[in-house]
């Protein structure tokens, strides 16, 4: 059976393709699940791709994961420079953990530059747009099969 990983989003990226389309680009949440979805099977890996504006559902989703996902990816939006209670959920997972970000976060606001999930991330990928979610399945492949 292909290993899972839950791919997570924050707040707003339900939004993407109308939302700052100068920052963010024109593709849909949709048309980046299909990217993912591809790129994922191709390295023979299932997704789950899911989005919310609530904290705590992506909190329990997060402890759904340490049942049935073998890792995560997260673009959390607003909620990587502000949230706790994700960091907690997913240092309490054990699972391993790819921040991501459609933009350079370091090349913007000062607020942006701090985040609660990249001090235990495995890694970071920002600024890529899109391609940022196909680099972290690519990394997620690698940690994954160097853990087999
Ligand atoms: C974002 C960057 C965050 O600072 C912002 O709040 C978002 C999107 C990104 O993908 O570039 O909602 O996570």
């Amino acid at each position: 059976m292909a290993a899972k990983v839950l791919i997570l989003n924050g707040p707003n990226l339900n939004m993407l393709g109308k939302r700052e389309p100068g920052i963010y680009g024109a593709a849909t949440l949709d048309d980046i699940e299909i990217a993912a979805a591809a790129r994922a099977t191709s390295h023979g890996l299932e997704i789950d791709f899911r989005q919310s504006n609530i904290e705590g559902e992506l909190v329990t989703w997060i402890q759904e994961a340490m049942d049935d996902a073998a890792g995560l990816i997260i673009n959390a939006g607003a909620l990587t420079h502000t949230s706790v209670a994700l960091h907690d959920a997913v240092r309490a997972s054990g699972l391993p953990m790819i921040e991501v970000h459609i933009s350079n976060v370091y090349a913007r606001e000062e607020f942006r530059h701090k985040s609660y999930l990249s001090p235990i991330a495995n890694g970071v990928i920002c600024g890529f747009g899109v391609d940022s979610y196909l680099l972290a399945i690519e990394a997620m492949s690698r940690i994954l099969k160097s853990e087999n």
